[in-house]
């Protein structure tokens, strides 16, 4: 049981916490010091909150989309990625068989994909089958009683204009058994086959993989290979069910994408390329080369979480697509020189605008129909770039400005983000990143109090607290909780944040940067303590910051408070972040009487944290809030986070 069970156990109402000495852990309950008083002034309004405060930043690192989101189980299922034969297709057969498998260079099912794995069976039956096998993302993580959809591209010569049965099964590792089959009858020229395999009564995990068989001899071209899982409400080509409600749980007004480092690419020829991942996936990442797409942290992108996905993936969760366009520069200090060499790639982003944007009656409206999608998108922010400042050329001033007044002729509306404050125009909004220790996080809550609010809006578009691995522990949530307090505060200026990076795949290797806000393995995923305090801050939000004072609280204890016009409900957020009991004085000037509601997330030190193997040590507990009259005395233990919910008066 956690220790936050144990304590809401010991005394459910708030306010009677309780100083019980921690049975393990550093963080033994001190007595507090004298209270220190909050005065909310909720008739008093400073000024708006922005709409969108809270969102998400996403980019293919630590096994996002291939190995997680996007939850298509074949590995390499293009065959595009190099060393495919050795890490991720394997030949079946028995000794004697003298089948081959190679990677044949000179057909393919699409102008895209001109490669295939070619298998030459020369003896095979019944009993002697030859095939190969998928190993898949760290297996193939399978569930009972569920079924999945297989798909692949295959041209088969068998001789004689005869059929081949090929059998496509999904193979329990440990048994060799089958657990879903099912047989199709391939041959003649390139043509996709799909059908469905259901599991039955088996137990679930991850130690499976796949297997194409055939019974006799000749020489079979496989590509495209896919075998997906149920998806979040059902979309084809769709995503990963509980990373999605994951994402839900957040309650993101917006989804920045693709990146971060991802857009940028290595080089330029490994930036994302949008129109090379848009349409059917046999026809998407055409050459010339590289062959694939790799991303900046350390393997390949299959593209199959495309542009249209993208937008797809904020039109399940109801949240504003960010889109970040390409700018003619990557990270090993390639870039484009503003002027006419850079025109192709302002055009690509009108485009891409278009795409997202435009009715069905405009050229990329009507591929983004063609491609399923007729309706279009919302799109209200675009971001020139990433991390621009790395350029070392100086080039962005020039680069921006070009991107901005093109977009700004053709979509006048669109709100403009630069990734580093430019000179020649006022960006809209200005892009800030940071990731620093939680200590100097607390040190820098105050950082945009005294900002200009004249010029750019500021989009907080990546920020972690650096502690934890490979998810943010409880220490880091102090301090991420705490710099939240700072962007609620300063919610006029700041329109836009998110925490980076979202997601890492937890298996061995699969992670590239850490702390991250979620993890996962093939079955199942678990949010870091950051991962809950960002929901309680963004699921707890009104739309006015009214006037309030704090005084005498001891160093490490941060707030904020917002209030909802319509309904006069406040919400008080609380970080304390040293080990000692915070006591304070809410004064209320306008409280309802009504029944409030406490939020706590807590842990008994900074280092304790959750884990694929204890998902669940740190959530938040709720209890109910007695506020009977103006003022309430209440004690926020050491190392804490509270959301305190107060029905106000309108
Ligand atoms: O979040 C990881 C990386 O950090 C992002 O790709 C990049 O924008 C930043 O440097």
């Amino acid at each position: 049981m956690s220790s936050i069970a144990v304590r809401r156990k010991i005394c459910p109402l708030l306010g009677l916490f309780l100083a019980v000495p921690a049975a393990i852990g550093q963080s033994a309950q001190i007595a507090p010091a004298k209270p220190a008083v909050l005065e909310i002034q909720t008739e008093k309004t400073l000024h708006s909150v922005s709409p969108t405060l809270y969102g998400l930043m996403t980019e293919e690192i630590n096994y996002s989309y291939d190995g997680g989101l996007y939850p298509e189980l074949v590995r390499n299922r293009a065959l595009r990625d190099e060393g495919w034969e050795q890490q991720d297709w394997t030949l079946l057969q028995n000794k004697e068989a003298g089948a081959e498998m190679v990677m044949d260079k000179t057909t393919g099912p699409s102008a895209a994909l001109t490669n295939s794995l070619k298998l030459t069976i020369k003896a095979a039956s019944a009993t002697e089958p030859v095939g190969v096998r998928n190993k898949g993302f760290w297996g193939y993580a399978l569930k009972p009683n569920t079924t999945y959809s297989v798909s692949f591209y295959a041209k088969g010569d068998v001789g004689g204009g005869q059929m081949w049965p090929l059998k496509v099964s999904l193979v329990n590792d440990k048994t060799g058994k089958p657990v879903a089959t099912a047989t199709t009858p391939v041959g003649g020229d390139w043509k996709q086959y799909q059908l469905t395999l259901k599991t039955g009564a088996i137990p679930t995990g991850t130690d499976n993989h796949l297997e194409l068989t055939a019974i006799s001899t000749g020489t079979l071209w496989l590509d495209l290979v896919s075998v997906f899982p149920p998806t979040y409400k059902d979309r084809p080509n769709g995503f990963r069910i509980d990373l999605m409600e994951k994402m839900a749980g957040m309650h993101p007004a917006f989804l920045r994408f693709p990146g971060g480092n991802y857009l940028e690419g290595d080089h330029i020829a490994e930036r994302y390329d949008w129109k090379k991942t848009i349409g059917p996936l046999v026809d998407r990442a055409p050459p010339p080369p590289p062959p694939t797409h790799p991303s900046p942290w350390s393997y390949h992108s299959s593209d199959g979480l495309g542009l249209l996905e993208f937008l797809e993936w904020c039109e399940d969760l109801h949240a504003n697509a960010v889109l970040a366009v390409y700018a003619g520069y990557s990270m090993r200090q390639e870039h484009v020189d503003p002027g006419t060499a850079l025109d192709p790639y302002v055009q690509d982003a009108l485009d891409e605008i278009e795409y997202a944007t435009g009715g069905p009656e405009t050229k990329w409206g009507a591929e983004r129909a063609k491609d399923g999608h007729p309706a279009p998108f919302t799109v209200s922010y675009v971001e020139i770039g990433n991390e621009d400042f790395f350029d070392r050329s100086k080039s962005y001033d020039g680069r921006f400005k070009q991107f901005h007044d093109a977009i700004k002729a053709k979509y006048p509306s669109l709100q403009l983000i630069a990734t580093t404050p430019v000179t020649g125009v006022v960006p809209d909004v200005v892009d800030d990143h940071y990731y620093k220790s939680a200590e100097e996080f607390f040190d820098d809550t105050h950082h945009y109090d005294k900002a200009d609010r004249g010029g750019s809006k500021i989009f907080v578009g990546e920020y972690a607290t650096m502690e934890g691995s490979p998810t943010a522990d409880f220490g880091a949530a102090l301090g991420d909780a705490a710099w939240l307090t700072g962007i609620e505060r300063n919610s006029d200026l700041i329109v836009m944040s998110a925490y980076a990076p979202m997601f890492v795949n937890v298996n061995p290797g699969g992670m590239q940067w850490h702390p991250d806000l979620i993890g996962y393995d093939g079955l199942t995923s678990y949010g870091s303590p950051s991962y809950y305090a960002l929901s309680l801050f963004a699921g707890y939000l009104g739309d006015q910051v009214p006037d309030s004072t704090l005084t005498g609280a001891g160093p490490r204890f941060f707030y904020s408070v917002t209030r909802q016009q319509s309904t006069g409900m406040v919400y008080l957020k609380l970080v304390n972040a040293s080990p000692v009991p915070q006591d304070l004085e809410i004064k209320l000037d306008k409280a309802s009487g009504a029944v409030g509601k406490l939020l706590r997330l807590r842990a008994e030190t900074q280092a304790d944290t959750n884990s694929i193997a204890n998902p669940k040590h740190i959530v938040p507990v709720e209890s109910p809030l007695p506020l009977a009259g103006p003022s309430l005395h209440h004690t926020i233990p050491g190392f804490s986070i509270e959301v305190l919910e107060f029905p106000g008066k309108k």
